[in-house]
């Protein structure tokens, strides 16, 4: 009987050692280059290898497994790490606001199976959670993982410092694909992105580190997500993105893991249900008085102008009462052609709390002021004077149509909370901050039907700490 169960345990951990050893990453989704509601983007690593992989993928309810014809791979080459794949597949033919099943075969052999989650259509509603600051690794951003889960979103979308603390390709191997993309769901993680389409914006922590001697693996967003490339080009020097530094070598494995995607994927917008999404990066290396960006904003903005919702996110808020990183306020200066477009409301992170803005507009007095460089010569952002006009007769339940554009900080996703000793301290808030929840983790979910709008924010342990309704 002992002997029978010991064969037992070694076939099943045999069969686990076999499933772990196809991957060196999961796969996991991506909205891809042109997101719609039929296509999404499934990509996973694996050691470099001539391997032969195949991936499958069939409608809820249909008997017909589908194979993904266009399949690419980019091999990364980074000094310190043993060389490996990044493959991509695309998945067409998708229903939308549905779920399909797929899978990955190696060598002919089912790899890897899944359910998973299309974007929607239009006319579908939908639930997106957003949260900044998450990629910690520590038990907070675990159990925040768990409740995203829980809430069951159709898309997730983080608001930058998407893996701490350099944004490695190493560090996404420790804190960040074990917990967003764990087999099993519970207090140390979930199996989210294998499931459900993730978009993020660059923070801080994903795009300061430039010094690819030092870091070799460094700016790895660009190596592993999958998003548009409709932004401004840029070009390293320029106004939007710094200069690389490190050895030819280092600079030239980079590039050529990365491809078009740098710097161009700093900066982009698509569609989702009936909203547009517009993603920014917001560090202060941009500089945002530049006219080819805001060039592309506003006209970004203007060709949206059909759409029901218009989102932005981006990582610093400009518009935040802590007393941490209150001084950052360089986004402010995109605030009137943001108002402009139409925006409904602007998604922060990087202030490890919860905040939510009155309905403001906003007019800078000036181009900013430049604050003094940080550690390795980092600028950490401009003070932006100006007047604000607050609607302070929106509160999101009777009156649910606001004059003016709310800005959402929900920076409380994993990292160490800030200013927990301002959320009664009204005082110490700045007049345009109507909520501020900064003793408890949290995360946003909103629910979007039609020309309806509900927005709240959850705790750690699920608990509703905000909620709004907004109209149209
Ligand atoms: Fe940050």
């Amino acid at each position: 009987m002992k002997r029978h169960l010991i064969a037992i345990l070694l076939v099943l951990s045999l069969q686990a050692y076999n499933q772990q050893s196809d991957f060196l990453v999961k796969p996991y989704l991506q909205i891809g280059k042109t997101p719609s509601p039929q296509s999404l983007q499934l990509l996973w690593h694996a050691a470099v290898s001539s391997d032969v992989w195949l991936v499958e993928y069939k409608n809820n309810g249909s008997n017909e497994w589908m194979r993904s014809q266009n399949q690419t791979n980019s091999k990364i080459t980074i000094t310190g790490i043993e060389p490996f794949t990044v493959y991509s597949a695309s998945l067409t033919g998708l229903v939308p606001g549905s779920t399909f099943l797929y899978r990955i075969s190696r060598n002919g052999k089912v790899a890897f199976n899944a359910e998973a989650k299309t974007l929607k259509s239009k006319e579908q509603s939908y639930r997106v959670a957003i949260s900044g600051d998450m990629g910690a690794g520590s038990g907070t951003a675990k159990k925040i993982a768990f409740e995203i889960f829980k809430a069951a979103p159709d898309m997730v979308a983080i608001a930058g410092d998407i893996v701490y603390n350099r944004g490695l390709a190493s560090e996404y191997t420790t804190k960040w694909w074990p917990v967003y993309n764990k087999d099993n769901a519970d207090t140390l993680g979930a199996p989210l992105i294998r499931s459900i389409p993730f978009v993020a914006s660059v923070g801080n922590h994903d795009a300061s580190t430039r010094d690819l001697d030092r870091f070799p693996d460094a700016l790895a967003y660009y190596h592993f997500w999958d998003q548009p490339l409709n932004g401004p080009v840029g070009k390293e020097g320029g106004p939007i993105v710094p200069m690389l530094t490190g050895s030819d070598a280092n600079k030239k494995a980079f590039y050529e893991g990365a491809s078009e995607k740098y710097p161009r994927m700093s900066n982009f917008s698509f569609d989702h249900g009936n909203a547009h999404w517009t993603i920014l990066d917001s560090n202060p290396y941009v500089d945002w008085n530049d006219s080819t960006l805001r060039d592309w904003l506003s006209k970004d903005l203007a060709a949206a102008a059909n759409a029901t919702w218009r989102f932005v996110l981006y990582h610093h808020p400009c518009f935040n009462s802590s007393r941490a990183h209150y001084e950052q306020q360089q986004m402010r200066l995109i605030a009137p052609i943001l108002e402009k477009g139409k925006v409904d409301i602007v998604f922060a992170g990087h202030v490890h709390n919860y905040q939510r803005t009155y309905p403001l507009t906003f007019m800078p007095d000036n181009l900013g002021t430049q604050l003094v460089a940080g550690p390795n010569n980092i600028k950490t952002g401009k003070t932006v004077s100006g007047r604000w006009t607050l609607d302070k007769d929106f509160n999101g339940k009777r009156n649910a149509k606001p004059n003016g554009i709310i800005y959402i900080t929900t920076g409380a996703g994993g990292q160490g909370l800030y200013n927990p000793e301002q959320q009664k301290d009204t005082d110490s808030w700045q007049k345009f901050t109507t909520k501020f929840v900064s003793t408890v983790h949290s995360f946003t979910v909103m629910d979007v039907d039609g020309n309806s709008l509900m927005l709240r924010q959850l705790d750690i342990n699920g608990k509703e700490v905000d909620a709004i309704k907004i109209t149209k």
